[in-house]
């Protein structure tokens, strides 16, 4: 057996096996389109919108003057809203939710209308200010007004 035979027999299952180890669930690539609603002078929503294309996802921009419809058809009532409102695949985003939690929403579907960071928790993504890390919540919602914690930071 010449050498690179031998090379051959003994790669050409890492090679089959490749294409498994470089695709997870969702690859970056896969990400679906995700459309946010912010005002136009929103400096938050910016870096938040940084944050989610720094973690794969594609966005598209839509700056408005008058978010409140936007936020009342996606079901957010004022002590569950934020500064903008993004919608990804069927779900809605609101504020500064980190990009992990929304891959895990977009592989679990679960039964919710979307997740929200109610509020401007100081420390979430897009909200950094320095070292400072308040404790904050996100949380899901869904058709029937029903609020429930899916991932604590504290
Ligand atoms: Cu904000
Ligand atoms: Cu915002």
């Amino acid at each position: 057996m010449t050498v690179s035979k031998l090379l051959t027999t003994l790669l050409a299952p890492f090679v089959l096996l490749l294409p498994l180890v470089v695709s997870p669930a969702w690859a970056e690539t896969r990400l679906p389109l995700m459309t946010v609603y912010k005002s136009p002078s929103c400096g938050c929503c910016g870096d938040w919108i940084t944050h989610m294309k720094q973690n794969g996802f594609e966005v598209k921009v839509q700056d408005t003057h008058n978010l409140n419809p936007i936020k009342m058809k996606a079901g957010l009532t004022p002590e569950i809203a934020s500064c903008h409102t993004a919608f990804v695949d069927g779900y809605v985003v609101e504020g500064h939710v980190p990009a992990s939690d929304v891959k895990r929403m977009l592989t679990e579907r679960p039964a919710i209308k979307g997740l929200s960071a109610p509020g401007m928790p100081v420390g979430s993504p897009g909200m950094e200010m320095g070292d400072r890390v308040d404790p904050y919540d996100v949380v899901s919602f869904d058709e029937e007004g029903s609020v429930k914690v899916y991932r604590s930071y504290r």
